[in-house]
């Protein structure tokens, strides 16, 4: 399976699907790495993996169907098959929708549909929740509202901040999205083989 990701931030999340590759854990090749802030950290992680990055500045864009039209020209340059946010932070459209149906995923800090949007991890714990997790859910045009693939829960210790919840939080994070990129593959696969 042919992957595209996109990235606004550290990568980490990058890094677990690129090792999970390696590791055999997941039958796939990462095409792209697309990201939108400039200084994203997930840029330099592509180069140590020598996955080729392209960074497209949402700032350039007149409208989010603008830049998501150059995404999806760039997804279609580098043959990308499905489309990962890992860590994206843009509002997606119809158009990028539209290319990808039901071939985008996204990865949220929280049990959706708890907390979503920005801040997730400090909604959970101004909340007072004693659980929260993440959830891999398929990317549709209201945001962290798609259907639920994966989810993992995560305890929240009394003495908690948003740093060290996150934290634990991303050790899950690590582990699904490569679960569900895998479980998705093999669907498509399926779908490939019957028709
Ligand atoms: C993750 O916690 C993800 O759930 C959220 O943004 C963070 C990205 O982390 N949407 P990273 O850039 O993959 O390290």
């Amino acid at each position: 399976l042919k992957l595209g990701v996109l990235a606004s931030g550290s990568g980490s999340n990058f890094e677990a699907i690129a090792n999970a590759i390696q590791n055999g854990q997941l039958n796939a090749q990462i095409q792209v790495l697309i990201y939108n802030q400039p200084q994203a950290y997930a840029a330099v992680r592509a180069a140590n993996w020598n996955v080729p990055s392209v960074l497209l500045n949402h700032r350039d864009y007149n409208s989010r169907e603008d830049l998501d039209r150059q995404i999806v020209q760039t997804l279609r340059q580098y043959n990308v098959e499905f489309v990962v946010m890992a860590g994206w932070m843009r509002l997606v459209t119809q158009v990028l929708i539209d290319a990808f149906p039901h071939r985008i995923i996204n990865i949220h800090p929280s049990l959706l549909p708890s907390f979503k949007g920005v801040r997730a991890v400090e909604q959970a714990l101004a909340a007072g929740v004693k659980i929260t997790g993440c959830t891999v859910h398929l990317v549709s045009l209201e945001m962290d509202s798609g259907p639920i693939l994966i989810q993992a829960a995560v305890p929240i210790m009394p003495d908690d901040t948003p740093e060290k919840l996150h934290a634990r939080i991303q050790l899950q994070e690590h582990q699904i999205l490569p679960q569900a990129i895998a479980l998705t593959a093999q669907k498509l696969q399926a779908l490939n083989t019957t028709s």
